[in-house]
């Protein structure tokens, strides 16, 4: 049926629920061009600012994944499972994550993306080592799920491209923020790939999209809901994302750290949420006899790791690119590092050219934050707390100010760890 712009705009302003067919409609129409920008920037903004029901969430999605091409790893020998994050600082989890997962017998298809503003992006981090591309065709995207059992590569144009436009436009239009959309833009992306099993990380603090665990579990149910309807067997994780994952955050500096998570060793906090997810994409394939932990001590999961990026191109004997120039920020004094805020470090980061403000933006490799402590450490007054990496030193100043307020230094008899798992979903 043929609606027109102004009158589905109306219906939600007016906070009516949109019918099946309107939302049919106005999807379409808007991927082919037919419904202007301006007129779709009213329609995401009135659903942000009222709502949208469960199953105006549902059909929003079906609506994106058949404005595009759906793939298929039903030819596959093993099952499938993906993780999606919903973006924090530090977080490398992917890189450890997909070859661990391919270890323990389970394919693991990974669409990923590039970072905007301080949350970092996957294909940016593998991006740093030399040789290795992040475009893959469906056919050898395939072949290499059957051969290695895992990929981490840019999702295609094909897939979802009513969400391509969407999420450029709601980007500029201030309607990011809005569960509805984000989680209809995410589960679009996931159903259409054509996952058997998915765990969402969806991370609650400073440093990520909710800020509070209430707003998160809604994004999680959401999620979970949606993907359950769609058959993929769905769970969510919400994580901490108050203080930075690991010690690192940037591209090549993520890249060395993972690759000390996959040698047996790394932070322990990355290694928890490591072996946690995979443990839940195990379980949630069909795979949950299978420890993950034993396959990171006898390094299976680091042969993965090497086949995984050989096969797309990547030297992975070669070194990782460091910056020109590094600046050391001492503790200003002695006692318990009580908290380190994953915002403040991530801005640092990505105002020493690890993140882009434009899509458009290079980062640089070997840009990025090291700290060297982590909150329930002691510290010592003039000893090194963080390296700032980056090839422009005219940089050092701006990350040095993210930076300011982002820590407390103090007695460390009443600190509490925050846990890192805080809830699960599904
Ligand atoms: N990631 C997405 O893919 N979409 C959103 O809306 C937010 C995060």
């Amino acid at each position: 049926m043929a609606h027109d712009a102004v009158e589905v705009i109306g219906a939600k302003r007016d906070r009516q629920e949109l019918s099946d067919s309107q939302i049919d409609w106005v999807v379409e129409a808007y991927t082919r061009g037919d419904v202007a920008d301006e007129q779709m920037s009213a329609l995401l903004m009135a659903i942000l600012l009222n709502g949208m029901s469960r199953r105006e969430i549902g059909r929003w999605t079906s609506a994106m994944i058949a404005s595009g091409e759906r793939m298929d790893f039903s030819s596959l020998s093993r099952p499938t499972a993906d993780k999606h994050s919903t973006g924090g600082v530090g977080d490398k989890i992917t890189l450890p994550l997909a070859p661990l997962v391919a270890a323990c017998g389970v394919a693991v298809p990974q669409l990923s993306g590039r970072g905007l503003g301080h949350t970092g992006g996957t294909l940016d981090k593998l991006e740093s080592i030399p040789g290795w591309r992040a475009t893959l065709s469906n056919e050898e995207m395939l072949a290499q799920l059957e051969s290695v059992g895992a990929v981490v590569c840019a999702a295609g144009d094909g897939l979802a491209p009513a969400d391509k436009k969407l999420y450029a436009l709601r980007d500029v239009t201030g309607t990011v923020p809005a569960i509805p959309l984000i989680a209809t833009s995410i589960m679009s992306k996931k159903i259409a790939e054509g996952t058997g099993a998915l765990v969402l990380d969806v991370k609650v603090g400073t440093g990520a999209f909710m800020r509070t665990v209430d707003e998160a579990h809604e994004l999680a149910t959401t999620m979970v809901a949606l993907g359950q309807d769609a058959g993929v067997a769905t769970v969510a994780l919400l994580t901490d994302m108050s203080t930075p994952l690991g010690l690192t955050a940037g591209n090549a500096v993520e890249v060395q750290e993972s690759l000390e998570v996959l040698a047996g060793g790394g932070p322990a906090d990355v290694v928890e949420l490591t072996v946690a997810l995979a443990r839940e994409m195990l379980a949630a394939a069909g795979r949950g006899d299978v420890d993950p932990a034993d396959k990171l001590s006898d390094g299976s999961a680091m042969d993965a790791w090497r086949a995984m990026i050989s096969a797309q191109g990547g030297d992975v004997d070669a070194s990782l690119p460091t910056s020109r120039e590094t600046h050391v920020v001492p503790a200003p004094a002695s006692g318990t590092l009580t908290r380190l805020d994953a915002l403040a470090v991530g801005l640092a980061a990505w105002r020493l050219g690890a993140g882009r403000a434009r899509k458009e933006d290079a980062v640089q490799a070997g840009a990025g934050v090291v700290w060297h402590a982590r909150p329930g450490d002691e510290v010592t007054e003039g000893r090194p707390l963080f390296t700032l990496h980056t090839d422009e030193p005219e940089r050092f100043e701006r990350a040095l100010e993210s930076l300011e307020g982002g820590f407390d230094i103090g007695d460390g008899s009443a600190f509490t760890p925050t846990p890192l798992v805080i809830d699960r979903v599904g």
